[in-house]
Parts: structure tokens; C-alpha cells; sequence
């Protein structure tokens, strides 16, 4: 049995990373296995322009070098990304797609999800942002989940495609546009048949749970995410849609950190904090499918491509774990204060078949 894989440095296209002392907690768990990553801008308040986007980056970088040090800081790049809203300046996404500090724009229907109260109503309230996001090649990145509370959690996803996602890429064929964190069959079969300008992240919790999980001997609050883990069928289509081998899906992890005491509460927050493990949880799935050549190219190739940006130069090692490798139940994160942040990280107390090399950090994208 192979013990050691090598593979191209992978990028995570769906990122939370917040601000503050959770960022400076967290930003290190991705940037010792990604060479960059999309960073989702709901703060609050949220990123909606150029100049909070360049401050925001800033910070990363700044967190990340306080925390791992300068060679880390060198190592890894943030994509900014905007939060649209109904008020949102079309030339303000234009200048920052121009700049190079927007790499796309994030579409939170209001309500949606976490931060999101700031986002969009009605999707023909920003019509002329679509129209120049079209016109200029700026991605569009969308939770794509209705918001009716009439509509039962299970079929949200499903029911944004139909009402609102087709009529969108009717409206504007030419617009970029990444349906994020897809969680049903219904999603990766309109991906997979649509048209080139479509493409989907898929996250590793979505590949190994279903929404069994979220009751398996009692509430679990850790495997709350939004969308909502589905049906036994809808994990396996996602299973079958990732490790494929189509480039229209790629590696987006959704690492959503909350505090565990926001988690662990009467009202928890939505969000799984899978990125101190994320690329072994992946690599996991592949394994488990029979196909772990394919890895490299849904986390290293096939988003890069898709966003028109250089494949990474260097490489990450992966090793067999050893009998006692597990991953632990909680992390205590050093934040730069006194008191360290405690989070839950997926797949807590589960031993998984590989382990990053935690010797070497990755090289720079060229
Ligand atoms: O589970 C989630 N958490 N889904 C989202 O869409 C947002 C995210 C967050 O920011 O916590
Ligand atoms: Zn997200």
C-alpha cells in the first residue's frame, strides 16, 4: 500500500476566516496545507469595498505572520472576495476586479445564512452588477439556497436552482458563476450538465455525512452547516461528482469556525470547522472511492482553471497515519490574548488514513 502522496499544493475556494483573534487562531490551519485560498466576506460589518478588502488582507497576512512566522505569511495568498449587497456599486467591483484585489463576488440571499441580513432580496435589485461582472469575467459565487421559510430546509438548494438559478444564467450566459458548497444530487447533476461557465465547490463534510449525523445519539451541534447536510443519496452524488475526475468540480472547504460555546448553545451557530484537517478529510473520500489519483486535480487544477489564475508550483506530502494518530476532540488556538480560542474541529476523535507532513511548509504559487 502507498504510504507517502505527493501532489501539487491545492487551494481551498471557499474559506471563512473571520477577523480578530479568530483569525489569528485559525489562518494557520489553511495556510499550511493551501497555497491560497477564497476568503468569504461576511464580517460585519461585510466586505463590500476595495479598500476594506485590501485592509482585510492585510490583517490576514498580518495574523498569519504573527502566528507561523514570516515564511508562512510569504506562503500563502488570500483572494478577496465582495459581499454583494442591493446597494453595492457596480464600478466599486469593477475597480477591485481590475486591481486584482477582488478575485469574485459572494451572492448571500438575505437571510441565508450566517451575516448574510446585508445581501440580496430580490436578484433584480443588482441586475447592472450582474451585467458588469459579466462583462468583465468577475466570478460569481453563490449560497444557493431560497430562503422562504415556507420552503422545508431539506429542498432549499433545489428549489434555488429551479427558481432562481436557471432564470439567472438565462439572463446572463456569459457570467462565471460557482455554485458553492453544493449538498444535493439535484445540484451536481445542473452542474455537471450545464454549461462551462458553471462550476461547483464541494466540501469535505458534505462527502462524509449525511443529515443522520446531525442526530446520531443526540443533537450535534458540530455537524450544524448551511446548507444543510442531506439524504444518503445526495452524499453519495456528491461523492460521485467530486472524485469524478469533471473539472467543474473543485475543492472548497466552507471552514466556518465558530467558538464552541456559540456552537454548544441553545441557538447554534452554522458551521463546520474542517480546516486544520481538511486535505486529509479529502483525501480520505478519494481513498474510500478507489481513485486517490484523482485528488490532485479537484483540489489543485480543476479551481485554478476555472478562475483563470497559474497552477501552484510546489507540492504538499501526505503520509500514512500511524496507529495512534487521531484527531483531537477539541483545540485550544493561541490568538494573542490570554485566554485561547476553543473550536471543535470535523471529524473529532476519528483517526483518517493520512496526515499532512508537518515538517515542510508548502512552496509559493508562481
Ligand atoms: O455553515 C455555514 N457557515 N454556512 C454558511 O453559509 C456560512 C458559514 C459561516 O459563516 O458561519
Ligand atoms: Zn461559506
Amino acid at each position: 500500500m502507498t504510504s507517502t502522496l505527493s501532489i501539487r499544493t491545492p487551494d481551498d475556494w471557499h474559506l471563512h476566516l473571520r477577523d480578530g483573534e479568530m483569525l489569528q487562531a485559525v489562518v494557520g490551519h489553511t495556510a499550511r496545507q493551501f497555497a491560497r485560498a477564497i476568503v468569504m466576506p461576511n464580517l460585519k460589518p461585510p466586505i463590500t469595498t476595495v479598500e476594506q478588502a485590501k485592509a482585510y488582507r492585510d490583517r490576514i497576512t498580518a495574523a498569519l505572520r504573527a502566528s507561523q512566522g514570516a515564511d508562512a505569511a510569504a506562503g500563502f495568498t488570500p483572494l478577496m472576495t465582495a459581499y454583494l449587497t442591493e446597494t453595492i456599486n457596480p464600478a466599486e467591483l469593477e475597480l477591485g476586479y481590475g486591481e486584482g484585489v477582488f478575485s469574485a463576488a459572494k451572492l448571500y440571499p438575505a437571510g441565508a445564512t450566517t451575516n448574510s441580513d446585508a445581501g440580496v432580496r430580490d436578484l433584480a435589485n443588482i441586475q447592472s452588477v450582474l451585467e458588469t461582472m459579466e462583462r468583465i469575467g468577475m466570478p460569481l459565487l453563490i449560497h444557493g439556497e431560497v430562503t422562504d421559510p415556507a420552503v422545508d430546509i431539506f429542498d432549499r438548494e433545489a428549489v434555488f436552482i429551479e427558481q432562481q438559478l436557471i432564470p439567472l444564467l438565462q439572463r446572463h450566459p456569459g457570467l462565471k458563476v460557482v455554485l458553492e458548497h453544493i449538498t444535493t444530487a439535484d445540484a451536481a447533476d445542473f452542474v455537471a450538465t450545464g454549461p462551462d461557465n458553471l462550476a461547483a465547490t464541494i466540501t469535505p463534510h458534505h462527502l462524509h455525512i449525511n443529515r443522520n449525523a446531525l442526530f446520531q445519539g443526540g443533537l450535534r451541534p458540530d455537524f450544524y452547516c448551511l446548507p444543510i447536510a442531506k439524504r444518503e443519496r445526495h452524499r453519495l452524488a456528491l461523492r460521485a461528482a467530486a472524485t469524478g475526475g469533471s473539472s467543474k468540480f473543485f475543492l472548497g472547504t466552507d471552514s466556518a469556525p465558530h467558538p464552541r460555546g456559540s456552537k454548544e448553545s441553545a441557538c447554534g451557530c452554522a458551521g463546520i470547522y474542517n480546516a486544520p484537517f481538511a486535505i486529509e478529510s479529502y483525501a480520505q473520500v478519494f481513498e474510500e472511492e478507489g481513485v486517490l489519483d484523482r485528488l490532485e486535480a479537484f483540489a489543485s487544477v480543476h479551481g485554478p482553471t476555472f478562475y483563470g489564475l497559474p497552477l501552484n508550483t510546489g507540492t504538499i506530502a501526505l503520509e500514512r497515519s500511524g496507529s495512534n494518530d487521531s484527531i483531537p476532540g477539541l483545540m485550544e488556538l493561541e490568538n494573542g490574548s490570554t485566554t485561547p480560542t476553543t473550536l471543535v474541529p470535523f471529524h473529532a476523535g476519528e483517526a483518517l488514513n493520512w496526515r499532512l507532513n508537518q515538517a515542510q511548509w508548502h512552496t509559493k504559487a508562481a
